[in-house]
Order: structure tokens, then C-alpha cells, then sequence
């Protein structure tokens, strides 16, 4: 069955609008990571890497949303997505969920300051496994581009 142009078109600009927020995620992630670095020779983070990490902490939270927004109908779908796209996408909202939950949690007045200590280990954890998730998403993405360019249907 074929499909009609101007969903074909949709799902062209659907496909460009995520790659591009993912690219987008995955450059605030690398930021991230590279500002959380000194809590791993020291006890916590702290300073200008502190205000550096908040500051890009706000982007995330703003993406992250965004990725899921726009990316759902496509990566629900097996026939607008593949295996690794999924995979990724699935992952970055996952690990990133427990990225920001888990320092929401700090924020309430529910936990001890050991608890919220185990909060923030699992923060980083959770945080660092955005890395290889983000990689494999934007992989996934550029690499049914190259094999759609060269076969010429929409990725
Ligand atoms: C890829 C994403 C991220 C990575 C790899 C990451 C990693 C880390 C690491 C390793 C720490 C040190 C934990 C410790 O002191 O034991 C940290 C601290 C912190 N992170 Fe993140 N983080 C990420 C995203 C975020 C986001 C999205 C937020 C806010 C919503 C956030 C807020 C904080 C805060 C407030 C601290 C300070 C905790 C403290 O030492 O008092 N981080 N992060």
C-alpha cells in the first residue's frame, strides 16, 4: 500500500526534528558529564562546576520532555523506526528520568541526609549511563539517514 505524499513529508520532518533535539540532548548530556567530573576525585561537586552543571541541568530538563514529545508516534512504530533507534530513545528517557527525579527528590522534605546521599549516587550513575544511551540514539538516527539516502526512501 502506498503512502499518501504528505504524510510521507511528515514523517521526513518528524524524522529531522529528532534527530535534531537528540543531537541537541546528547551535546547537553556531554556538558553535564564533563561539569559532574571533579565529584569523582572529590567528595561533591562544588563552585563554578556546581553553577556550570546547574545551569546546563535546566536544558535537560527542557529536552528531555521535548525528545518525548516529539519522537513517541515514530519510535512506538515499527515501521518509522528500527530496533537501535528505539532502543536509544527508550533508554535516554529512562536513565534521564532518573537523572532528574532523583535530584527532584532531594528537593522534597521527605528524605535523611544519608538517604539523600544514596539519592545523588544514584543521580550519577543514572546520569553517566546517559552517555552510551544518548550514543546509541544519535547513531541509530544518522545511520538510517546514510542508508535511506542511499536507497532514497524518508528516514
Ligand atoms: C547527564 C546528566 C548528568 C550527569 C552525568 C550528572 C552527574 C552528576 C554527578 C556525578 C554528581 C555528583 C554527585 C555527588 O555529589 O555525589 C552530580 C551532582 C549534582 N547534579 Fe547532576 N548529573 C546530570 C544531570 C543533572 C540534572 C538534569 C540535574 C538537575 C535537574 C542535576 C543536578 C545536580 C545537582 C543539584 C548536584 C549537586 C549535588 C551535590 O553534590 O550536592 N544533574 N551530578
Amino acid at each position: 500500500m502506498n503512502t499518501p505524499p504528505q504524510f510521507q513529508a511528515r514523517q521526513v520532518m518528524q524524522s529531522r526534528l529528532v534527530t535534531i533535539i537528540a543531537f541537541a540532548v546528547a551535546a547537553v548530556v556531554i556538558l553535564l558529564t564533563i561539569t559532574s567530573l571533579p565529584s569523582l576525585s572529590s567528595d561533591h561537586l562544588g563552585g563554578s562546576m556546581l553553577m556550570a552543571h546547574m545551569a546546563a541541568s535546566g536544558a535537560l530538563v527542557f529536552g528531555l520532555p521535548l525528545l518525548a514529545v516529539v519522537g513517541f508516534s515514530k519510535m512506538v512504530h515499527p515501521t518509522t523506526s528500527n530496533r537501535r533507534q528505539r532502543f536509544g530513545f527508550w533508554l535516554v528517557l529512562i536513565t534521564g528520568w532518573v537523572t532528574i527525579a532523583t535530584v527532584f527528590a532531594c528537593m522534597l522534605p521527605m528524605f535523611g541526609t544519608e538517604a539523600m546521599h544514596e539519592l545523588m549516587w544514584i543521580h550519577g550513575i543514572a546520569g553517566f549511563a546517559m552517555v552510551p544511551a544518548a550514543a546509541v540514539l544519535c547513531f541509530g538516527l544518522v545511520w538510517i539517514r546514510k542508508e535511506s539516502n542511499r536507497s532514497s526512501n524518508p528516514g
